[in-house]
């Protein structure tokens, strides 16, 4: 298979960790990642000498602010990370003849309906950081229509802090917690998104399909967090981990510095289609995922 040179920015984070595992088992894929260390989003300069350095087939950039509710008080930072940075990445892309794949989030929508939000359905952001995601994707489509932008949603994992860290590490403090019962969203499983985005970086450089614009990678499965808390509990107890009680409340009641969409779903079927994807049941991605965090964090 011919060599696939992946330049990745977001080094420590969830997605770019996931990615890091899956092309390990692909000696045709070189990945090379860097973290805000190295290639800050604010820094054009950097960002200019990580890509000639990696002489990089694909640039992913995986690296974003994503402290939705500090954002709100943050929002000229949030724009600086998530807007102004990916537009300089595809500026830069567009230049050398570099392809480019940019993250977003669910969080460009308002969560009205029921129904799983397609990739033709009209942003229409609720808080600073989805706004700053928003400028993000325009900026991109902008500069460089070839790009595309890969909209995910409550990502989850092993790696980095995700929900299940978190909801673990509340567990440790407390023994109820407070989740809200009516935010419904996918949880997706991050090497399932970084196999999808492996897949995608091998169609645009191989041109086998015209892939460009928006598209979303997310589960089938959408749940409460709630619910989600309450499996994350679950299985932490049946391994040995920490439990706590989950009280659902509103959205409304917790009263959090951002709003979030109410309907996180994401149509998968478009990516489905050019990609021929599996998503992981949630049940066992959850398992891998526990363990991995119990593992992690044992004393
Ligand atoms: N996690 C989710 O549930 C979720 C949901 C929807 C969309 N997304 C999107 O998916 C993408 C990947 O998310 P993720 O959850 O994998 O991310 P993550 O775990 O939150 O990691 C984000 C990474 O971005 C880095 N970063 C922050 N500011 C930076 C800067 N100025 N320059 C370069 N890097 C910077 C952070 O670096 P440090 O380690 O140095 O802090 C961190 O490693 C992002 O675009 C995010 O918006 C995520």
């Amino acid at each position: 298979m011919i060599p696939l040179r992946i330049a990745c920015i977001g080094k420590h984070g969830q997605t770019a960790q996931a990615l890091a595992g899956v092309a390990a088992g692909y000696p045709s894929i070189e990945l090379h990642q860097a973290g805000r260390e190295a290639a800050d989003l604010t820094d054009a300069a950097a960002l200019e000498a990580f890509i000639h350095q990696t002489q990089a087939h694909v640039v992913l950039n995986a690296g974003a602010y994503n402290l939705v509710d500090k954002a709100e008080n943050d929002e000229a930072k949030a724009f600086a990370v998530n807007a102004e940075g990916p537009r300089t990445l595809a500026r830069l892309c567009n230049r050398y003849g570099v392809h480019f794949i940019h993250m977003s989030t669910d969080c460009v929508f308002d969560g009205a309906g029921t129904e799983p939000h397609t990739e033709d359905e009209s942003p229409r952001p609720l808080s600073a950081y989805g706004r700053s995601k928003l400028a993000g994707e325009l900026a991109v489509a902008e500069e460089y229509p070839e790009a595309v932008t890969a909209r995910v949603c409550w990502v989850f994992s092993e790696f980095a802090e995700s929900f299940v860290s978190k909801a673990i590490d509340w567990a440790r403090a407390r023994p109820v917690l407070q989740i809200v019962s009516d935010q419904i969203g996918p949880p997706t499983y991050a090497p399932d998104i970084a196999i999808a985005l492996l897949r995608l970086a091998r169609a645009k450089v191989e041109s086998v399909r015209d892939l460009s614009g928006l598209l979303h990678l997310a589960s089938p499965d959408a749940m409460s967090r709630s619910d989600m808390a309450g499996a994350i509990m679950a299985e932490s107890q049946r391994q040995g981990g920490p439990f706590a009680r989950i009280e659902p409340v509103t959205t409304a009641a917790f009263n959090a510095p951002a709003k979030r969409p109410l309907n996180a779903r994401l149509s998968n079927a478009r990516a489905n289609e050019a990609l021929g994807l599996n998503w992981t049941p949630f049940a066992a991605a959850l398992e891998r995922s526990v363990a991995g965090v119990l593992n992690r964090t044992a004393s």
